[in-house]
């Protein structure tokens, strides 16, 4: 990655390591993420049926698509087919704020040296990508 971002790039480095994917051992990260963000009983209510150790999967490899985003200003055909599938789950704007806060708590709590700039730098990496997600759930983003 080469971003203008450099406190986001360096804070994904300590949490998963160097390269773009985030490898086994970012397991518990993401588990403590839904902890977080399934805290929401409304939120909490869309995952009743969910298998959470796939979801955790899912969410990993997806996190990069959204960075991708960020990167290229392009969504993947991967991120087109994820902003898809939230059409139709009952997911509302305000969760996609819910997400981001459970992200940076977890951010914050894995990524000792992360302070308030590290944690914008997240924001300004994810925002796009979950942006562009909404868009879609809307019916306003290109789907390919
Ligand atoms: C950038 C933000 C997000 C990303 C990257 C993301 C990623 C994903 C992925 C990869 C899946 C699995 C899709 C599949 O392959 O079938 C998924 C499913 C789902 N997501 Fe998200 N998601 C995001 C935001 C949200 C938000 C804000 C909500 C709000 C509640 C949400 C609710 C769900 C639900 C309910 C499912 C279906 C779970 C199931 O299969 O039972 N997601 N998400």
């Amino acid at each position: 990655m080469t971003l203008p971002n450099p406190l986001f790039e360096e804070s994904y480095g300590r949490l998963f390591g160097p390269g773009v994917a985030a490898g086994g051992e970012a397991d518990r990260f993401f588990l403590t993420f839904y902890d977080h963000f399934l805290r929401d009983p409304e939120i909490a209510k869309l995952f009743t049926e969910t298998d959470m150790d796939q979801q955790v999967q899912m969410l990993k490899r997806s996190l990069f698509q959204v960075v991708s985003f960020y990167i290229s200003g392009e969504p993947s055909a991967e991120l087109q087919r994820i902003a898809e599938v939230h059409k139709g789950l009952g997911v509302e704007s305000s969760m996609f704020d819910a997400w981001l806060e459970a992200l940076v708590e977890t951010v914050a709590e894995y990524d000792v040296r992360a302070d308030e700039a590290t944690r914008l730098a997240w924001c300004w990496a994810l925002t796009p990508g979950m942006t562009y997600i909404r868009m879609v759930i809307l019916g306003l983003g290109r789907t390919g």
